[in-house]
């Protein structure tokens, strides 16, 4: 396990494009392997779990070409091979390459994953999928990967979706493509609309809004796709510039309303964001940059975890610079990332001397209070390695992260850049 050393970074002044946006590299790799023809993706998110998908696919029988400058060629194909497929750390391949085995696989196709995907839930996504016909069974725990998927007949029908999850849908709406008879999705809040957007453009019969999808089963045809950069890798940066006193602007970032939540967060807190949509193609992009306010906590209740749910750690890191309370609640999502996330970042800033407390779904944190450097661990979480490495550019004195390979997860770099953005010695 790698450990680092991060020194206080000091004002952060930063101008950067950060890797393709991961959502939209997974998706952009699984519908091309599902559609009609060939398609070209560019600025493909170098991380360790788009490989995963990558691999799996080519494991499945997909003709995929992915090179070093972040291209890909995907060939679609009718039907997909039996055999063993390995999604590493990455929840987004298990969970739409289990909607779109469904319908799909031919023979026994076994998907298994890394120690920390093998304890996600999967059940959210086999009970609707297993409500269409699907036949997935499980080799270990109930809910839990490995599970074993055998192509079936599959019939469309209407899901209420316990959480708002773009996982849980992406996965339904796949395999809805190849049912009989429409899908028919609600969400208890909107979730990312990733999936909704890239079938349109592909010629798919979808309708949606306001938390609702309905698509009609049939073939897609493939589409080239160029990657934004990923808001959720801006995030680090730009929750650096709003707790830290400095500025940073991120050039050609996705802004999809389903993941631009913590933008607005914030804004709420005080900090002062500048938006320029550049793009209304399939993905609205564009140009971010966040300078530092006078920060005051506020409360997030469930209505606006769904669009800021990734970030929401790093959210806590920026509390401990404003004035009063922070309140997130409706997060109970967090317990179920990649680590439970709300007991690490408890842990992590707690350690720093922050005044933060869980709460059964989300936290509280009172400021301001200066961070201390400490002893900190990414507990196997690119997020948590990465929320964590920001808290310790903003304390008073060094700090140790490890586990600080995990990052490679969504951010290969990141140290580098993060060191990039003012005086901050990074040693590995
Ligand atoms: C993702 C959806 C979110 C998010 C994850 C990526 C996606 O998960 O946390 O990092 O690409 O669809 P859920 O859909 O489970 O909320």
């Amino acid at each position: 396990m790698s450990r680092i050393r991060l020194a206080p970074l000091g004002r952060v002044r930063a101008r950067l494009r950060v890797p393709g946006d991961k959502s939209i590299s997974h998706r952009a790799l699984i519908l091309n392997a599902l559609a009609e023809g060939s398609a070209l993706v560019t600025g493909l998110a170098p991380g360790l779990d788009v490989r995963s998908t990558a691999t799996a696919l080519a494991a499945l029988g997909t003709r995929i070409d992915v090179a070093a400058d972040g291209t890909a060629r995907v060939t679609g194909s009718p039907s997909w091979r039996e055999g063993a497929v390995d999604c590493g750390n990455s929840g987004t391949t298990a969970r739409l390459l289990l909607g779109a085995l469904a319908p799909r696989a031919g023979g026994a196709v076994v998907l298994d994953g890394d120690s920390s995907l093998r304890r996600r839930p999967m059940g959210r996504v086999v009970r609707p999928l297993a409500a269409m016909g699907a036949e997935i069974a499980s080799r270990g725990q109930e809910g839990r990967l490995p599970l074993v998927v055998r192509g079936a007949p599959l019939r469309g029908m209407t899901h209420r979706l316990e959480v708002a999850s773009a996982q849980v849908k992406s996965a339904i709406l796949l395999a809805g493509l190849s049912a009989d008879g429409t899908t028919w999705i609600e969400e208890p809040s909107p979730s990312r609309d990733h999936t909704e957007r890239m079938l349109r453009a592909m010629g798919a019969r979808i309708e949606a809004g306001a938390g609702r999808v309905r698509l009609e089963p049939g073939p897609i045809r493939a589409v080239d796709v160029a990657v934004p950069g990923d808001l959720s890798s801006a995030a680090f940066f730009l929750a650096l510039a709003a707790a830290g006193g400095g500025e940073a602007a991120i050039e050609d970032v996705g802004l999809n309303p389903g993941r631009s939540g913590f933008l607005d967060l914030l804004r709420r807190l005080g900090a002062e964001v500048v938006v320029d949509l550049a793009d209304a193609g399939v993905e609205p992009r564009g140009r971010v940059v966040v300078r530092a306010g006078a920060l005051r906590g506020i409360d997030v209740g469930r209505a606006e975890v769904a669009a800021s749910i990734d970030e929401l750690t790093l959210l806590a890191v920026v509390a401990t610079r404003a004035e009063g309370e922070t309140r997130v609640t409706g997060a109970a999502e967090l317990k179920v990332k990649e680590s439970d996330r709300i007991a690490a970042i408890v842990a992590g800033l707690s350690a720093m001397g922050a005044d933060i407390e869980p709460l059964p779904d989300g936290f509280a944190v009172r400021g301001p209070t200066p961070l201390a450097g400490a002893e900190l661990d990414a507990r196997g979480d690119h997020r948590i390695g990465m929320a964590l490495a920001v808290a310790a550019s903003l304390a008073d004195g060094p700090s140790t992260l490890s586990g600080a390979e995990w990052v490679d997860v969504s951010y290969p770099g990141f140290f580098d850049t993060l060191a990039g953005c003012g005086d901050a010695r990074v040693t590995a």
